[in-house]
């Protein structure tokens, strides 16, 4: 009997069946075999929201829950975090490894020249209402993005893809900047491509008649913070254009649902929740009312817990050290003092540690946006600006995995048998 195997013995027919256990799983289609009669459809497996299931075998990210590691492409985060730059991990992640001198160069060069957008964008942007929240504006434009790029249909072409995949990491820092501008009423700025790649952004978003005044440490925390959300394995935006894409769409529409599972306040949109519940508790004599409230039921620690991670979300680490750097320069933001103190709190507290309830990637990262005068609704896309490189890299992959076809998960019904039609008169 093959040792990578389970025998699985069927109490209802007393058959046995040898399954191969293979990378620590078990094929859901080798369960089909156990029936209790010969037009039985065969087992399946009952997963709701995918607790224990891989939908896919993937070389980009690596996440330990239990050990708060996280690797892009073999790279551990805290490296990435302190010595590359955000175009470099973006490399690393949607080509493998990372770029010489001459492939950064190249591929730097190749970003700045898709970062400009069809000024129709810019009418697009207008139909919005000045208080759009910016994530539904950058939703929208993406997904609009298809109509203008026709030829991204051609999935099947590698060299095609590579250019979509290249206009959507360039232009993504455009759109989110001009959604902003949108908001504050204020004229478009276009890209100027002597800047790099998170200056421009920061300049498209805040100049005021002429090139911004950069704060360089400002703009390297930002740079820090997109690194560290540009990928993080199959979460629920990732799983949304994985599966969106593997009906062969164009990856501007696969992204577009990408961006609208992140802009759930259980996903990306968690930050922007933080900072609304650091303003609901208020002062830090309220949080031990707060915190009862939650433990009641009353609702969520927003920027605490993971699907993943069971210790500290070494993401939150990272972004703990670069506040210290922003408020340096911003000064303290002060609802950072609840937060602390909520954090403080909450790990002392036996209801979150046997959940294993710890501050994840969002918990801080508001407080930082907000300093460097971000608005709170904002926070969620320069959330999907870090993830971008992430859904890209993991669309090609899913597209180049020859496991991979058409997702469509299976149901257990629970709904009425058969039953005849009622004419309305009789209903
Ligand atoms: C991100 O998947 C990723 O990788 C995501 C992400 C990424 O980079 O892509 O890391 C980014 O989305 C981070 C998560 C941001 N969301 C939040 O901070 C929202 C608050 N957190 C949660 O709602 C929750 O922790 C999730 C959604 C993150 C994870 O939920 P799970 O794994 O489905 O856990 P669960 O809902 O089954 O909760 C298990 C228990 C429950 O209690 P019991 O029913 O067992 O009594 O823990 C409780 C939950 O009520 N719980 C919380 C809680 N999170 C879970 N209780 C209070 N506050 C919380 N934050």
């Amino acid at each position: 009997m093959p040792q990578d195997s389970l025998t699985i013995t069927d109490n209802r027919t007393g058959r046995t069946y040898e399954v191969p256990v293979a990378e620590g799983t078990v094929r859901a289609t080798d369960l089909r075999q156990i029936k209790v009669a010969d037009d039985d459809f065969g087992l399946m497996t009952y997963d709701p929201a995918f607790m224990n299931t891989a939908a896919c075998r993937s070389a980009i990210t690596y996440i330990d829950g239990d050990r708060g590691i996280l690797r892009y492409r073999g790279y551990p985060i805290e490296q990435l975090a302190e010595r590359a730059s955000f175009l470099e991990v973006a490399y690393l992640l949607m080509v493998g490894e990372l770029p010489t001198r001459q492939q950064l160069d190249t591929w730097t060069d190749t970003v700045k020249y898709h970062t400009y957008v069809h000024t129709n964008i810019t009418k697009f942007l207008e139909g919005f209402r000045y208080d759009a929240h910016p994530m539904g504006m950058l939703l929208g434009v993406v997904g609009a993005l298809s109509t203008f790029y026709p030829d991204a249909k051609h999935i099947d072409d590698p060299a095609n893809r590579e250019l979509q995949r290249v206009r959507l990491l360039a232009k993504a820092p455009t759109i989110a900047a001009f959604a902003f501008r949108h908001s504050r009423g204020l004229p478009f700025v276009f890209p100027d491509n002597d800047l790099d790649y998170i200056a421009n952004f920061v300049n498209m978003t805040f100049s005021i008649g002429g090139r911004h005044k950069p704060n360089k440490v400002l703009q390297r925390a930002l740079e820090i913070l997109l690194i560290l959300h540009a990928d993080h394995e199959q979460n629920c935006s990732t799983s949304a254009v994985r599966a969106v894409g593997s009906s062969h769409v164009d990856p501007f529409s696969a992204v577009s649902a990408g961006i609208a599972a992140l802009y759930g306040p259980l996903h990306g949109g968690a930050n922007e929740a933080v900072l609304a519940m650091l303003d609901e508790i208020g002062d830090k004599k309220n949080i031990p009312a707060f915190i009862k409230e939650v433990k009641g039921g009353g609702g969520r620690l927003m920027g605490f817990g993971h699907r993943v991670y069971k210790s500290y979300d070494p993401r939150a680490k990272l972004i703990k050290k670069v506040a210290d750097d922003v408020f340096a320069q911003t000064g303290l933001n002060p609802k950072l003092e609840i937060a602390l103190e909520l954090e403080r709190i909450a790990l002392e507290d036996e209801y979150f540690a046997k959940r294993k309830l710890y501050p994840n990637v969002d918990f801080y990262s508001g407080l930082i946006y907000q300093a460097m005068g971000y608005p709170t609704e904002y926070f969620t896309v320069l959330f999907a600006l870090g993830r971008m490189p992430g859904w890209l890299a993991q669309w090609e992959e899913m597209l180049l995995d020859k496991d991979q076809k058409i997702a469509r998960p299976r149901q257990i019904y629970t709904g009425k048998d058969e039953r005849p039609f009622v004419p309305i008169e009789k209903r």
